[in-house]
């Protein structure tokens, strides 16, 4: 394998002093001291987050500062609370309960926080959905979860097909104009008007849910993947080590809330540790992400590759407008971090980019680079203290430094998922080998413990950091009329990771055309989400698939790439 050399840079001054005596000491029982619920047992995560603040001297600190291309607003710890706790009464009031579970599908936007933290705070679990999702999107994942309520907005309820989903007892509308809303429709606003800023909070039990996340594997729909109150743990120490939040910072995570990384890091580590929050709505574009590093003095800072990239293509004439000198500490994740861009960083911030690694599943940060460590660019960096990683071939026997295999981590861990929704069987399969948890990643480690990611091994999609499953696509794809068979593949892409490459048999009658794919690329768009839809198409008179009928991404893959096809036994003719 490819060694790289460490960069040659001071480590910064960081929470986290010594890597390696943390490692070897480290006892997340002694975390748990951090919290009010060590004593009582009596758990709230958004009491934790908020309410903890709201009530110490921090209570007229900034919490949330919201800004997007009409709206800037500012909310403090005591404000945080009280909106929250309104939301809980308003939650209450229309009888949700314990456990119920509650969608979010909105924008961002300070009511998609209130409405987050009101959900937790009575016991219920909040199930976040990414604003560009479209109905059939939608659709899977509230039928899936049985949701019993959605809070959304008067344009995105086009997308909920309310009809079809028995379960959906409760729609709340943020920002609906008409005065005589439909039955079990309610006005947000209407309603926090009138509710009280007291709210008695559901104390529950550390390993009830709290947060659902719908994330793609390579079959199937979505899972829900289930995260319990107990992983406040993880978010604030993570927070404290890793993002290095210490108590004046203000941070930024620019991930959607849609996300895992838009909850995890977006809400509950900063606000567990305290922090000032930015949160910015609206696209991508430099001059207005500079802007706003800008502007609100950003100290840590927590993207993506691609925006890396794309802000690395933007050019020096962009950066040089801005004023970047607050910025302190700066992180990656979600795909591979280029070590070129590593390096760009450090010319262009002055400052080191962090890369981190971690996935739905797992909730919160595993592998990272610590800014008192040397970082070899390229790597994932070394286990958070507490987690132990190691690679393993299929049958469980860890692997020699420099030998590629699965990266496995002990289980559990306080933010591990604890069930996938009424999926117990997929559950299973990431503990297939006894005491350990299969990431589905490829890695190795090399001899001083750093781990390198080296791919998928499966067919899941990573785009622009976004995880896309080949079968969500493909199953949008067979419901276009001239779309007989699709296999759809993850094609490498210099500034995107990957792009979602489809291709297609078509039905008798129809013809290639440039006129089609671009049909059958908005019929996508429009049907499932933008992100799902296939940047490239190519018509093919036939799809290599097994015996059983099953399309071979594999063979796709090793086409596009003039790789080996491989073992081809079990193809049809
Ligand atoms: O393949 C890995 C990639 O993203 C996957 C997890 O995706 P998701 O659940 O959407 O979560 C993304 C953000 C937590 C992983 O299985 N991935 C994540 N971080 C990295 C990465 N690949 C390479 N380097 C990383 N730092």
């Amino acid at each position: 394998m490819k060694q790289m050399q460490p960069l040659k840079v001071m480590t910064q001054d960081n929470n986290l002093s010594s890597y390696e005596d943390t490692y070897n000491n480290f006892d997340w029982k002694e975390v748990e001291k951090a919290f009010s619920w060590y004593e009582t047992g009596k758990v709230n995560a958004a009491y934790e987050a908020i309410d903890r603040h709201a009530e110490s001297e921090r209570r007229d600190k900034v919490a949330l500062i919201y800004s997007d291309a009409n709206r800037e607003e500012q909310y403090t710890f005591e404000k945080m609370k009280e909106q929250s706790n309104r939301f809980g009464n308003v939650l209450r009031k229309i009888g949700i309960q314990k456990g119920d579970r509650v969608f979010v599908f909105m924008p961002r936007s300070p009511e998609l926080y209130f409405s987050l933290f009101g959900i937790i705070k009575i016991g219920a679990i909040v199930g976040p959905l990414f604003e560009a999702f479209m109905e059939a999107a939608v659709r899977d994942r509230l039928e899936d979860s049985e949701a019993v309520a959605l809070v959304t907005t008067p344009q995105l309820l086009e997308r909920v097909p309310v009809d079809e989903l028995p379960a959906l007892k409760h729609i709340i509308l943020v920002g609906a104009e008409e005065e005589n809303l439909k039955e079990n429709t309610y006005s947000f606003e209407k309603e926090m008007s009138t509710a009280s800023p007291e709210l008695d909070i559901e104390w529950v039990d550390r390993e009830d849910g709290m947060i659902m996340h719908y994330t793609s594997g390579s079959t199937g729909k979505p899972k829900g993947v289930f995260h319990v109150h107990n992983a406040m743990i993880q978010h604030y120490q993570t927070g404290k080590w890793v993002l290095d939040l210490k108590g004046d910072d203000i941070y930024w995570c620019t991930a959607d809330p849609g996300w895992v990384t838009g909850t995890s890091y977006g809400v509950f580590a900063p606000w567990l540790n305290g922090a000032t929050n930015v949160i910015r709505g609206g696209r991508f574009s430099p001059e207005d992400w500079y802007g706003t590093l800008e502007k609100y003095g950003v100290t840590v800072w927590y993207s993506a590759p691609t925006a890396f990239r794309m802000l690395m293509g933007a050019g020096a004439d962009v950066v040089n407008k801005f004023d970047l000198s607050s910025l302190r500490h700066i992180l990656s994740v979600g795909e591979p971090l280029n070590p070129e861009v590593i390096r760009w960083g450090l010319e262009t911030y002055n400052r080191r980019i962090h890369d981190t690694w971690w996935m739905t599943e797992t909730g919160g940060i595993l592998i990272s680079n610590y800014p008192c460590m040397k970082m070899k660019p390229g790597s994932m960096g070394k286990p958070f203290p507490g987690i132990k990683a190691a690679i393993m071939d299929d049958q469980g026997n860890e692997l020699p430094p420099y030998q590629m295999g699965n990266l496995a981590i002990q289980a559990p861990w306080p933010s591990m998922m604890r069930k996938i929704w009424k999926n117990e069987a997929k559950y299973k399969e990431y503990f297939r080998i006894p005491g350990w948890y299969i990431s589905g990643d490829s890695a190795y480690r090399d001899e001083e413990g750093y781990f390198w990611f080296q791919g998928r091994i499966d067919d899941v999609i990573n785009t622009s950091g976004e995880r896309v499953g080949p079968f969500e696509v493909e199953s949008k794809l067979v419901e276009h009329p001239a779309v007989a068979e699709a296999g759809v593949i993850g094609k490498p892409d210099p500034v995107r990771g990957e792009i979602i490459k489809a291709f297609i048999a078509l039905r008798d009658g129809y013809k290639p055309s440039d006129e089609l794919k671009e049909e059958i690329r908005s019929f996508v768009k429009k049907g499932l989400a933008a992100h799902a839809s296939p940047r490239e198409i190519e018509f093919k008179e036939k799809l290599p698939k097994t015996r059983s009928g099953k399309i071979m991404r594999r063979v796709l893959k090793a086409w596009e790439l003039d790789l080996p096809t491989g073992d081809l036994s079990t193809m049809e003719n």
